[in-house]
């Protein structure tokens, strides 16, 4: 059973049609990472599975039952935008709150569990509003899993957050899933940490799933190549873009052979053309090259 199957999704605000004919399917013990260019639909569509939208058309179905069905809606966790929480209150205060709207039972064991899962147990007596960045999106997520949800949807979650502040969020989204019986949703521009993480993902553009793949799909269609520094660049340009139909300079100056080829055929050719290689290596496209390679038109 999938934890969300979309079928033909709809959304329209006045003359703007925000989400148009979406399919989404999110396998149970997944993260997934939804990603799209702004105003392409995430947010919309993760309100509606949260129920925080009606659906304009189309069904929501979440582990089986309709999305409105009250047994699946109590297992669904969220943060999209910011969580509500009282600035003035701590951190601790703010969960037991929620706790207390949720009616969750052994509300302070659970609250102790949400803070450990989110590494704030040293951070419960701060104040909201004292908290960094990184840490309230952690508040936010502890909020979110309070209740034990099968289901997390995250609108967002890594935005603004430093590298350390995202390898912790990398860390307790592993966490969440280890056991296989929760699966979370991601929205996010931040394609490189997505693919720290993500088992699948689900590329939206104009209100409609343009792609859905898994992780090892992903792998297997990203093109590899052969990236290479010379000393003399831009006479191995010339010679590589003679012998090999896609040459490119990335961003780091590297240049890049997409041709099936081996470093070896490369170096001994330009060796024979009087050019040192430097540096060489074999590497594929990331999720973020791919992402940008699909929206060209691409693929990938
Ligand atoms: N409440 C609303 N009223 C009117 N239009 C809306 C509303 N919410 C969203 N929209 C419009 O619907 C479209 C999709 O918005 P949405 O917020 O779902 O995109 P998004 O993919 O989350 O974008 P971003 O990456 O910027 O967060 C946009 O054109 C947006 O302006
Ligand atoms: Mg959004």
């Amino acid at each position: 059973m999938n934890a969300i199957e979309i079928k033909n999704l709809s959304k329209q605000f006045g003359s703007k049609q925000a989400v148009c004919g979406l399919d989404m399917t999110v396998p149970m013990g997944a993260i997934y990472g939804f990603i799209g260019e702004n105003g392409s639909g995430k947010s919309t569509t993760e309100k509606m599975i949260c129920g925080l939208l009606p659906i304009g058309g189309g069904s929501i179905k979440l582990y089986g039952k309709d999305y409105t069905d009250e047994s699946v809606r109590s297992k669904v966790g969220v943060l999209i935008e910011s969580p509500g929480c009282f600035p003035g209150l701590t951190v601790w205060d703010n969960l037991m709150l929620q706790a207390a709207n949720l009616s969750v039972p052994n509300a302070e064991q659970e609250v102790i569990k949400v803070l450990k899962t989110v590494r704030m147990e040293g951070a419960a007596g701060n104040k909201y509003k004292n908290c960094s960045l990184g840490m309230k999106q952690r508040v936010g997520i502890a909020m979110a899993l309070l209740g034990n949800p099968k289901l997390l949807v995250l609108d967002e979650p890594l935005n603004g957050l430093d590298a350390d502040g995202m390898r912790i969020l990398r860390e307790v989204f592993l966490d969440v899933v280890r056991d296989g019986t929760r699966t979370i949703v991601i929205s996010s521009h931040l394609l490189g940490e997505l693919q720290k993480v993500a088992t699948h993902y689900g590329i939206i553009r104009h209100g409609r799933m343009i792609a859905e793949m898994t992780a090892d799909e992903l792998d297997a269609s990203c093109r590899t190549y052969v990236a290479l520094q010379s000393g003399d660049m831009d006479r191995t340009k010339q010679l590589l873009f003679g012998k090999f139909s896609r040459v490119e300079t990335d961003a780091a100056g590297d240049l890049r052979v997409y041709d099936a080829t081996t470093p070896e055929e490369i170096v001994t050719y330009l060796y024979e053309n009087g050019i040192c290689v430097t540096s060489i290596r074999t590497d594929k496209i990331g999720l973020e090259e791919y992402y940008i390679d699909l929206m060209k038109g691409g693929k990938g």
